[in-house]
């Protein structure tokens, strides 16, 4: 029977996802998948949690939607205090938050809103947002637009707008050849020198994430940078966005990324983890003189989607917010992260592993096809790939991903598994990447002569 849906790629053959419990994902044919990955980052408190169910269906049954142009709802004020509270202390007073159906919805959002700031306050030729090289901000064509990930830009390249987008910052591949803690974090003067000479009086904004999440591959940057950055934002007088779509809601051990390094942007950018899966979900948070620059101008942003705020996608926040907080989850992060992570350190041994790196439970490993050189591997062996593939095999989900070497090369694995996550649950995951690595070291490369020898 031909299929009536339409999958992300043609060339593959999907698995039924029938159920989730836990940690765990399972097939229609009964097969269960250890999902290290969170789906793409997105799974906090794990799958089937019948409480997050009984609270949607509550929501369903008592108020399923209300257009945001017409009313308010008591759900959506809720969970908006409580993501207030998250934030960092310079935002929470008189901020607000706007609620969106996901990550690129609320990539959309945050250039709107950055552009209308600055109509409201009389500066109308601001409206162009910097960003970073390597970076990815969602699929809508504004997101893309902001997004530096080449591979993914290139196809709809015509439909872009090219704003200006600097180095990032990843000191495994420094773009600019130096060493931390000499380079001084000159990685961030990128954007005082982009700034200076394009002229930075039409630049309404400039976007990062804290923390690299897909493209690069869970990269933190070094202490110093990202307060660098604000700081050259604040000089400037441009917004800093704070995009944590990934490496917000608890990720990286955390609320908020940008706590680790005590940064206060102008915006946050939320989705994902937000809801854990369980509702598509996702906003910004707008500091209050952002709000204010509106409430106090105008009155009325002039942007919004048919589900803002959806009070059944709220109520999925609420829960997995009760949830966390009842289980302490944001707190078991950094010690679940540092299980993580000693786990998959001796996979260093491998030659092929160039990297493993990331912040709480946001983590990479990198593939090279040279240990010393750090030389990738040609982006047509999808090593990435295969290694996924091979661990899928063994029943553990991971997320796949090239570019984070030279945009087009360079094979990373991401691991973001749900913060409930237990000892021999990460045991299973490091077993399965060992045994896939070493299969892979072993007959495919050795067998073609491509491996160097062990540094
Ligand atoms: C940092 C970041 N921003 C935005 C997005 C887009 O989010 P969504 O896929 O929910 O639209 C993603 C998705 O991976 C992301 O990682």
């Amino acid at each position: 029977m031909s299929k009536a849906f339409f999958p992300r790629n043609f060339l593959k053959v999907y698995p039924q996802a029938a159920r989730g419990e836990g940690c765990f994902i399972f097939t229609s044919e009964g097969k269960r998948y250890l999902d290290a990955s969170g789906g793409a980052a997105v799974v906090t408190i794990g799958h089937g949690v019948e409480e997050v169910a009984r609270a949607m269906a509550e929501q369903a049954r008592t108020l399923a939607y209300a257009h945001s142009s017409q009313f308010e709802s008591s759900v959506a004020e809720k969970l908006a205090r409580r993501i207030l509270a998250l934030v960092p202390p310079g935002m929470q007073g008189r901020g607000r938050v706007y609620f969106t159906s996901g990550g690129s919805e609320a990539t959309e959002t945050a250039l709107k809103l950055a552009r209308q700031y600055w109509i409201e306050r009389g500066d109308k030729k601001r409206f162009r947002v910097i960003s970073r090289k390597q970076s990815y901000h969602g699929a809508t064509l504004g997101a893309l637009s902001v997004s530096g990930n080449v591979r993914r830009r290139e196809p709809f390249a015509p439909m872009l707008a090219e704003w200006g987008h600097v180095v990032p910052c990843f000191c495994y591949r420094c773009p600019l050849g130096l060493t931390y803690p000499e380079c001084n974090v000159d990685c961030a003067d990128d954007l005082e020198r982009l700034l200076e000479s394009d002229g930075s009086s039409d630049v309404a904004a400039f976007i990062l994430e804290p923390v690299a999440g897909a493209t690069l591959g869970a990269v933190a940057p070094p202490d110093g940078y990202l307060q660098r950055i604000a700081e050259i934002c604040r000089e400037r007088g441009i917004l800093l966005i704070a995009d944590e779509v990934m490496s917000g809601m608890g990720r990286t051990g955390r609320p908020f990324a940008v706590d680790h390094w005590g940064v206060t942007p102008d915006m946050i950018l939320f989705g994902k983890g937000i809801a854990s899966g369980y509702a598509p979900l996702g906003g910004v948070i707008a500091a209050g003189h952002i709000a204010e620059a509106i409430s106090g101008g105008s009155g009325a942003f002039l942007h919004g989607f048919t589900y803002n705020a959806h009070p059944v996608a709220c109520a999925a926040g609420n829960a997995v917010l009760d949830y966390i907080e009842r289980e302490n989850l944001f707190a078991g992060v950094e010690a679940r992260g540092r299980d993580l992570r000693a786990s998959l350190e001796p996979l260093k041994r491998f030659s092929i592993v160039g990297d493993v790196r990331g912040k709480g439970l946001l983590m990479a490993i990198e593939f090279v096809r040279d240990k010393a050189t750090r030389e990738p591997f040609p982006a047509d062996m999808h090593i990435a790939s295969r290694i996924q593939e091979d661990v899928l095999e063994a029943g553990v989900m991971t997320y796949p991903i090239q570019g984070c070497a030279d945009d087009m090369r360079g094979d990373h694995i991401l691991l973001a598994p749900p913060f409930t996550i237990t000892t021999p649950m990460i045991q299973t995951l490091a077993d399965a990447l060992t045994r896939a690595i070493a299969e892979l070291e072993r007959t495919h490369l050795a067998g073609r002569g491509g491996v160097p020898a062990a540094h």
